[in-house]
């Protein structure tokens, strides 16, 4: 099922380290990100660290994502973005690359039901368009069918790379002002926006990066210039609902300030 038994069987009072289906009793439903983007590395060095191929590792890791979106469901966090095949990743061996390809096709066929039925919108970004048709399809049925899902909108980054999804818009705005649909003034930080794959949703509030990385991979860099962003050694297929606590509880502790000065700064200058 969906939800292995270890989990299921963590009740309310499993407390901090072992947290279950409801949010952990120290997280504050009021001050969780309303969106939360992945990058989900090291799938490969935890099949490795257990001498198992590492597609051993990707096949761990999209349990890991699947369990992610429940309990995102589970918690209130109503939108999650993970980064699953970025344009560079074409540069692996072919048999990753076609092992991936089809664990997306495969996955997104076999959990559609379950998820349609949790209430879980899925969508994609990147271009899709490079992928094989059969996949499309796979997607374009996936989204069509949880078009009207509110429960969590689960994003999938696929064949995504920020640079080119930015070189896209900037075409498109200057084929816009070209035509003369758009004047110079109109090109603002919205317009841009609503050219990236990612229009009409939220920017994340927090990414979380794991495997002990701290780089941001080409991964949605418009929409993380105020995202806080979280790193942990923990590798990909690790990353289970504790791990998660941890990130939230990280998030809860930051001092999110857009650019303004901190507030008891704020109040000396004005006293
Ligand atoms: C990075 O780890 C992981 C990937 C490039 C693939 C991530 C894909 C999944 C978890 C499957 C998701 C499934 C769906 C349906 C979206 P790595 O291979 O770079 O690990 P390494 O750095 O240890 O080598």
């Amino acid at each position: 099922m969906f939800m292995p038994t270890s989990i299921a069987n963590l009740g309310k009072d499993s407390g901090k380290t072992r947290p279950g289906r409801e949010l952990p009793d120290d997280l504050d439903p009021q001050r969780l990100p309303q969106h939360v983007a992945v990058i989900m590395d090291g799938n490969g060095r935890w099949a490795n660290h257990r001498g198992m191929p590492r597609i051993a590792g990707h096949r761990q890791g999209a349990k890991a994502l699947k369990e992610l979106v429940r309990c995102c469901k589970d918690w209130g966090v109503p939108a999650l973005t993970a980064y699953a095949f970025s344009t560079e990743n074409w540069r692996r061996p072919t048999e990753e690359v076609d092992f991936l390809m089809a664990l997306f096709d495969k996955l997104l066929r076999r959990e559609l039901k379950e998820m349609h039925r949790e209430g879980v919108r899925i969508s994609f970004v990147g271009d899709l368009s490079a992928l094989a048709p059969s996949l499309q399809r796979t997607m374009e049925n996936a989204m069509a069918q949880t078009a009207d899902n509110t429960a969590v909108h689960f994003s999938v980054a696929v064949n995504y790379g920020s640079r080119s999804e930015m070189v896209n818009a900037c075409r498109q705005v200057a084929a816009q002002v070209q035509s003369g649909e758009l004047s110079l003034d109109e090109v603002t930080d919205e317009h841009i926006e609503q050219q990236l794959y990612t229009a009409g949703t939220v920017s994340p509030d927090l990414m979380i990066r794991t495997s002990g990385e701290q780089r941001l991979s080409n991964f949605l860099l418009w929409q993380l210039a105020y995202t806080e962003l979280y790193f942990t050694d923990v590798f990909w297929p690790d990353f289970d609902r504790a791990a998660f606590a941890d990130a939230l509880r990280a998030f809860k502790g930051r001092d999110r300030r857009f650019g303004k000065a901190e507030d008891k700064v704020a109040a000396s200058l004005t006293a």
